[in-house]
């Protein structure tokens, strides 16, 4: 009946066209349909819809897991309906799929439409991909450390964390115990316990270890805060800090962040900490010339010295300082490399501003750790569980972001580091900074260790 009715239309209108002397010129092109949102969605399928197109006959229906378009979903290649909607069924649940349509008569083909997203209803049954992140990693042509965000007490040899630890990463980082805090109780007196555990661990795995972070205004102890010397007595008290941190690991760690978030996010400055404020601008390079010397006097010609920080390639000002600080470190050969935090949502930054921000130090010949890597689907608590939409939508970022870092060339590349393993590790639900306490989950591992879609896409992004 529906479609009776579509060929009656359909023969008026051709009527009506050819009547038309200003269409007679394009009369034998066939007009591109617009593709509609779908309806009626749920576990196994959708409705499908498009706009009528004047003088076709039917119309040609792709179905995709796939953007575009490589692959079809099974009878629905070219599929040809004599309707302005189709039905598509048989679909998995909980899945991204994608349609387009052409319209078609007798001899032509039109272009394709705009493409339709549509997120299946339920959950997903496709199972996620268990290749181990490593694994792949190794297997490009220009590998690079795939790193893991850590604390000590959670290195259990024979726990699931360990098992998972050891088969997926190459590289590890203290979340918090390799900070001045936790290592420096008083002047000249370290409590090694906890860092030393960590590099330990990496060394006698086969894991590359990053050191995190040895000057952060966020992790400085108390006794320096309330430090009573002169300024240049302040200053001696870091630079035998970083002497003998760099000295205690030299050999066993193969790169530090010597200063961590030295730039102010409103003012494009340096910025207000009490380093700044006790040693001066020229702080930061002071900090990386100590680190240098103390790696060298101990035999360690290798050490890689990175500056490291957030939200750079949003905050183009920021941005602006950070590559100042990184071509003065630059000049007097002190720098090996930019760290980018990355603390990203599944919104932002996009695939551009990353790039833009990551070339200018693949330009200057640094390595680049993609340093602290989340993706955070709640960034406006507008969910209260974590919906389809947003487990694909960190999928496409993950995978985005990977495939970002492994077209740098060789040389550039050092590590790409995932900030924690399990959702409910993650500091990010934590943060009272943040607006969402309690409600996200950023990471490529659920609370019970299942691997989430984020996991298959780091995986895909490789590809
Ligand atoms: C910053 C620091 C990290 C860590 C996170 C929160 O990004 O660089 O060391 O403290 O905050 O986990």
């Amino acid at each position: 009946m529906k479609n009776k009715i579509l060929i009656i239309f359909s023969s008026i209108f051709f009527m009506l066209n050819s009547c038309s002397s200003e269409d007679n010129a394009a009369a034998s092109n066939l007009e591109t349909p617009i593709a509609n949102a779908a309806k009626d969605v749920n576990d196994a399928g959708f409705k499908a819809k498009w706009n009528y197109v004047s003088k076709s006959q039917s119309y040609l229906l792709d179905v995709s897991i796939s953007g575009d378009f490589t692959t079809f979903v099974e009878n629905y290649n070219s599929k040809e309906v004599t309707d302005l909607n189709e039905i598509v069924v048989g679909l998995n649940g909980g899945t991204q799929y994608f349609y387009r349509v052409r319209a078609k008569n007798d001899s032509q083909i039109s272009g394709y439409s705009n493409v339709i997203s549509v997120i299946t209803t339920g959950s997903s049954t496709i199972p996620e991909d268990p290749t181990f992140l490593k694994v792949k990693a190794n297997k490009l042509a220009n590998p690079f450390f795939v790193g893991m965000a850590v604390k000590a007490d959670q290195l259990v040899n024979g726990s699931k964390y360990d098992a998972i630890l050891k088969n997926e990463f190459s590289s590890i980082s203290a979340e918090y115990e390799m900070k001045m805090n936790p290592i420096s109780t008083a002047s000249g007196v370290y409590n090694w316990t906890a860092a030393d555990k960590i590099v330990a661990y990496g060394n006698a795995n086969g894991i590359n270890v990053h050191g995190h972070a040895l000057v952060w205004h966020n992790a400085v102890p108390t006794w320096l805060t309330n430090f009573s010397g002169t300024d240049v007595q302040f200053a001696a008290e870091v630079k035998k800090y970083i002497t003998d941190v760099v000295t205690h690991y030299a050999g066993k760690v193969k790169s530090w962040d010597v200063v961590n978030e030295a730039v102010d996010d409103n003012t494009g400055e340096l910025r207000n900490t009490i380093f700044l404020q006790r040693m001066g601008p020229n702080y930061v390079k002071d900090c990386f010339q100590w680190a240098r010397d103390a790696a060298n006097a101990a035999g360690d010609k290798n050490l890689l010295l990175f500056y490291n920080d957030y939200a750079t390639s949003t905050n183009i000002p920021k941005q602006n300082k950070m590559f100042s600080i990184i071509d003065d470190l630059k000049t007097s050969n002190l720098i090996d490399g930019v760290g980018y935090q990355m603390h990203n949502t599944y919104l932002n930054p996009t695939k551009i501003q990353i790039e833009t921000d990551i070339n200018r130090a693949v330009a200057k010949g640094l390595k680049i750790h993609i340093s602290e890597l989340d993706i955070q689907v709640n960034p406006t608590n507008d969910i209260t569980s974590f919906t389809n939409e947003r487990r694909l939508a960190q999928k496409e970022k993950y995978k985005e972001i990977v495939k970002i870092y492994n077209a740098i060339p060789a040389a550039n590349k050092y590590a790409l580091t995932i900030w924690g393993m399990k959702d409910d590790e993650s500091w990010i639900p934590y943060s009272t900074d943040l607006n969402h306490v309690g409600n996200d989950w950023p990471l490529l591992y659920d609370s019970n260790f299942a691997l989430k879609s984020a996991h298959t896409g780091f995986l895909e992004g490789l590809d």
